[in-house]
């Protein structure tokens, strides 16, 4: 069950309804049917190499709890640019967060959505969209295409409630982790930790291990 903590993050804002009709609504898309917890979200920025210089991307970032998050954990607006499919959540997400570039689009087409903007490599992708109805050599090409998008050093932590990696590691490419998982969350999730083949946070776990060292609730 949810700390009073958790629970706090996620009324604050009145947000799980707006949520769980969207999901109603569009369920493959939205993917999960409440905003993530504060447990989750701080697992998620943890994960994250925010402390490298640049610019952070975050794509599908609902109503804005792990922005939130980023900008608690000391992230300064201007480094961070949300792409939100959902046309209403980017307008709450605007009025939320006016220093942060909030872009509606679709974050699975990064050239057209970031237009001007799409060469840019950035320190950070934090990713919470939908991708378990794709086969696996897509998501792969998908994650090989972000990571052309990446700092020397940088990583892409992944939201998912699957036991199993969601994209296989590419070799020369990428490698994959999982961080403990968050049972006060609905659903218990684990972030997914993509790493430059050759680079990676140390005090991740090795996805194989991912189930032997889980975040209990306290
Ligand atoms: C599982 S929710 C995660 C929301 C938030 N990050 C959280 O942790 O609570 C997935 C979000 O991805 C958005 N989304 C779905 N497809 C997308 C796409 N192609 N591009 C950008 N966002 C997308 C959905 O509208 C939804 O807000």
């Amino acid at each position: 069950m949810a700390s009073k903590t958790d629970a706090d993050f996620g009324r604050r804002e009145s947000d799980w309804l707006p949520f769980l009709a969207t999901w109603v609504r569009h369920p493959i898309k939205m993917g999960a049917v409440a905003p993530s917890s504060r447990s989750y979200c701080g697992m998620m920025v943890k994960h994250a190499t925010t402390e490298l210089d640049g610019p952070i991307l975050e794509l599908g970032p609902g109503l804005g709890v792990v922005t939130r998050t980023l900008l608690e954990q000391g992230v300064a607006p201007e480094r961070i640019t949300s792409i939100e499919y959902d046309a209403d959540f980017a307008r709450k997400l605007k009025r939320r967060f006016p220093k942060v570039d909030v872009i509606q689009g679709d974050g699975f087409n990064l050239d057209k959505t970031l237009g001007s903007r799409a060469g840019e490599k950035f320190a950070a992708i934090l990713f919470a969209i939908p991708i378990v109805s794709f086969p696996q050599e897509k998501r792969q090409k998908l994650f090989v295409d972000y990571f052309k998008r990446l700092r020397p050093g940088g990583n892409l932590t992944q939201l998912s409630y699957m036991l199993t990696p969601p994209v296989r590691s590419v070799p020369g490419v990428f490698t994959v982790s999982s961080s403990p998982r968050v049972w006060n969350n609905v659903p218990p999730a684990r972030v997914w930790i993509y790493s430059q083949d050759g680079v990676g946070k140390s005090d991740a776990a090795s996805a194989t291990e991912a189930d032997v060292s889980e975040a209990h609730p306290s």
